[in-house]
């Protein structure tokens, strides 16, 4: 099972009634684009929780608070409990961000107590972790995530109801983000460490997000990473262009393996070859060339580099889905090179396109494949 992208916004101690009510409208009006597709979380603060609740309402954003307490009900002034936040319908908290950690003093065990306390009272954690600059420089950031991860372990008895940050300390708020390979190397390194303290299940189905400087421009080739399942945002959070990150989430349908694999067949070559596929890879000029630049799309499973001429390739953001049709398909040294031009369609795929398989269909040119509807 793939995993359901996530998206946090974490509003820190920013903005007033007003400037909630504005986000809140100009993010749920673009809502219909990643219905059911990602998980949207929104985290004000404590007094707006409930006005931000009722203004998307019928939206599928929810709304999360920034913290919890690491007790239960009682004489704790200034905390609210889980069991309070529950019954205050937030469903959402996070526990450990690092500005807790590192300006207020949350240790590891109270971030462990934070989490036995949600679990108790069935409510969801966004749990941050992440490396400071000088451990990152030492070579420790394995190290430390190891640490925040190994003290929360023996708290969750209910994994679905974790969702892990990997959020840089240095990354955060500083407009340095991590690139997208040192940004995969944390994130697999993670999944690794759960699947030996956990298990090989709740490591595969355990949503790991990436935190620090998110943008809608720099989110497009982190979640184009096998193990990135999308963002907790603190600045972009609160601007309109929140929605363009969570629709670089929305996945693409994946095309079936064993019959995209079967293009290969094309011998010496064939036209009429339909394919819906995700962006990967921006465009780069091919060398040697006036007009025609080169784009990488695929799935998991596969990669296939197109030719595009023109204007054409304006539609070929990361991240974006594509419908291509018509294209014609060669092998050249080995490689499958689809080649869009002046007889092929390509454009963007609709937001809810129901593409779902690859459907193969002879013909007199060869091999054609052919997009169907479930
Ligand atoms: P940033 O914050 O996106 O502003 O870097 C991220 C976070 O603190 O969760």
């Amino acid at each position: 099972m793939p995993r359901k992208p996530f998206v946090g916004g974490n509003w820190k101690s920013n903005g007033t009634i007003d400037s909630a009510k504005e986000l809140c409208r100009s993010l749920t009006s673009g809502s219909a684009a990643y219905r059911n597709k990602v998980d949207v979380v929104m985290c004000p603060i404590i007094p707006q929780m409930s006005l931000v609740s009722k203004f998307v309402r019928k939206s599928p954003l929810r709304v999360g608070a920034q913290n919890v307490s690491a007790t239960g009900e009682g004489a704790f002034t200034g905390e609210v409990s889980a069991g309070q936040l529950k019954d205050s319908g937030i469903q959402w908290t996070l526990i450990g961000h690092s500005e807790r950690r590192t300006k207020y003093g949350e240790t590891d065990a109270v971030t462990a107590d934070k989490i036995a306390q949600c679990q108790e009272a069935g409510v969801s954690v966004i749990f941050c972790i992440g490396e400071l600059l000088e451990e990152r420089e030492a070579g420790k950031t394995d190290e430390v995530n190891k640490r925040m991860m190994d003290a929360v372990y023996s708290k969750i008895k209910d994994w679905k109801k974790v969702v892990i940050a990997y959020e840089p300390v240095w990354a955060i708020g500083t407009g340095k983000v991590a690139t997208p390979e040192q940004a995969q190397d944390a994130h697999a390194a993670i999944r690794k460490m759960i699947s030996s303290a956990v298990s090989e299940e709740v490591a595969e189905s355990v949503r790991i997000l990436y935190g620090g400087s998110v943008t809608a421009d720099n989110c497009k080739e982190l979640i184009g990473k096998p193990d990135i399942d999308g963002f907790l945002v603190g600045g972009a959070s609160l601007k309109p262009t929140f929605t363009d990150i969570v629709t670089a989430c929305v996945p693409a349908i994946p095309l079936k393996k064993p019959k995209f694999m079967k293009i290969d067949g094309v011998e010496p070559a064939a036209r009429g070859v339909n394919i819906y596929a995700k962006v990967v890879k921006a465009a780069s000029k091919v060398e040697g060339s006036e007009d025609l630049m080169e784009v990488v799309v695929g799935d998991d499973t596969a990669l296939v580099t197109l030719s595009v001429r023109d204007d054409r390739v304006k539609v070929c953001e990361v991240g974006k889905s594509l419908r291509i049709q018509n294209a014609h398909v060669a092998m050249i040294k080995g490689y499958i090179r689809v080649t869009v031009d002046k007889w092929a369609a390509l454009k963007l795929a609709e937001a809810d396109d129901e593409v779902a398989s690859v459907n193969e269909k002879k013909d007199m040119s060869g091999v054609e494949y052919e997009l169907t509807k479930n």
